[in-house]
């Protein structure tokens, strides 16, 4: 059994879903996939990851107590008393946990798998690579065995094991893989958004981040928890809703350069990455990080870059490499229906 989940690009309202406000997002076209294969004892599991070179097994008992302890790692996290990187300590523990929760789900689900995963999405870049990784590797399992697993139910699932990940998800990474297209999100809930003309819009990778989303997510947290940012970041995200159903290239341009100043002023781009919008503005364009972005270092993952003129493009493209967003319009839910 083959199951594949789609990479994804937060178009408005990172950081600002997690406290409420609304987020659109896309799903893209580059995959995480994964293969399950029968094999072997029906109490043990092996797991590839492929793009790590790392080979790991594990059995039931083992997967119940780590899922457990994982899950008292996450309380601590939340109490405060521990970092988000204690919580997963090992490359496989995201799957693994992600797998023991499905377990918890279908006690009689057997084991006896090789699961391979690989991932042409990038790590750490804000395109949501393990909920990618997560949501095919869940649907594969699911659908190998013939379980009755809701798109719900692998969305609920995804996002438990993100929140392990990331320290406080909103669900958005999880929802996009799963679904696909584009989505609107808020509170938990999504609504499939169509998106008729994605012309002029591409990606431009800006580079790994030194720290992670659940890293940036814990010093914007301490930072503007009470702020009344969140809403205008609701604002630039319905405006921007509004101008890509319409078709205003103008408004699109706005929208997206108020969201940069937003997202630069609660600490998430780095100088060099607002340096590197700044040569994007000047010709006409208009940029913004995707994704977490980066409270230290110098790169933020993935931006993404809107010029409606072609010779805008054109122009930028001796001095970056600008990627046309391709959108994936089906998730791994696709897989169980
Ligand atoms: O993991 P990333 O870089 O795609 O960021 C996730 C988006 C956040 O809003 C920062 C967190 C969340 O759960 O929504």
């Amino acid at each position: 059994m083959i199951a594949r989940a789609p990479a994804k690009a937060i178009v408005s309202g990172e950081h600002a879903v997690v406290y409420g406000a609304p987020a659109l997002a896309i799903a893209i076209a580059r995959y995480a996939e994964v293969r399950v294969v029968r094999q072997g004892d029906p109490d043990q599991l092996t797991l590839i990851l492929a793009d790590l070179n790392h080979q790991s097994r594990i059995d039931r008992q083992q997967l119940l107590h780590q899922t457990d302890t994982a899950n008292q790692h996450y309380q601590d996290f939340l109490a405060g008393t521990a970092p988000i990187k204690a919580v997963l300590q090992q490359p496989s523990s995201l799957y693994f946990y992600a797998i023991g929760t499905l377990l918890q789900l279908f006690p009689d689900l057997p084991l006896g798998l090789e699961i391979r995963i690989k991932s042409d999405i990038p790590l750490g870049s804000g395109m949501g690579s393990s909920a990618a990784t997560v949501a095919a590797m869940l649907a594969a399992i699911a659908a190998d065995a013939g379980l009755k697993l809701s798109d719900q139910q692998l969305f609920e699932l995804s996002h438990g094991a993100e929140q392990l990940q990331h320290g406080r998800s909103s669900g958005l990474d999880p929802a996009v893989c799963c679904w696909g297209g584009m989505l609107r999100f808020q509170d938990g809930k999504f609504e499939k958004r169509t998106f008729s003309n994605m012309a002029g819009w591409y990606l431009l990778d800006s580079g790994r981040p030194s720290v992670s989303t659940g890293e940036c997510g814990v010093q914007v947290r301490q930072q503007f928890l009470h702020s009344d940012i969140w809403t205008e970041f609701a604002e630039v995200t319905n405006s921007l809703e509004q101008a890509i159903s319409g078709g205003q290239s103008e408004l699109i341009l706005d929208s997206i350069r108020v969201n940069q100043r937003l997202l630069s002023h609660i600490g998430v781009v780095p100088e060099r990455v607002q340096q590197l919008v700044a040569q994007i503005e000047a010709q006409g364009g208009a940029a913004k990080i995707s994704g977490a972005g980066a409270v230290a270092g110098d790169n933020a993952g993935l931006v993404l870059v809107y010029c409606p003129d072609k010779t805008v493009a054109n122009a930028l493209t001796p001095k970056m490499t600008l990627t046309p967003l391709q959108v994936a319009a089906n998730g791994a839910a696709s897989v169980l229906s």
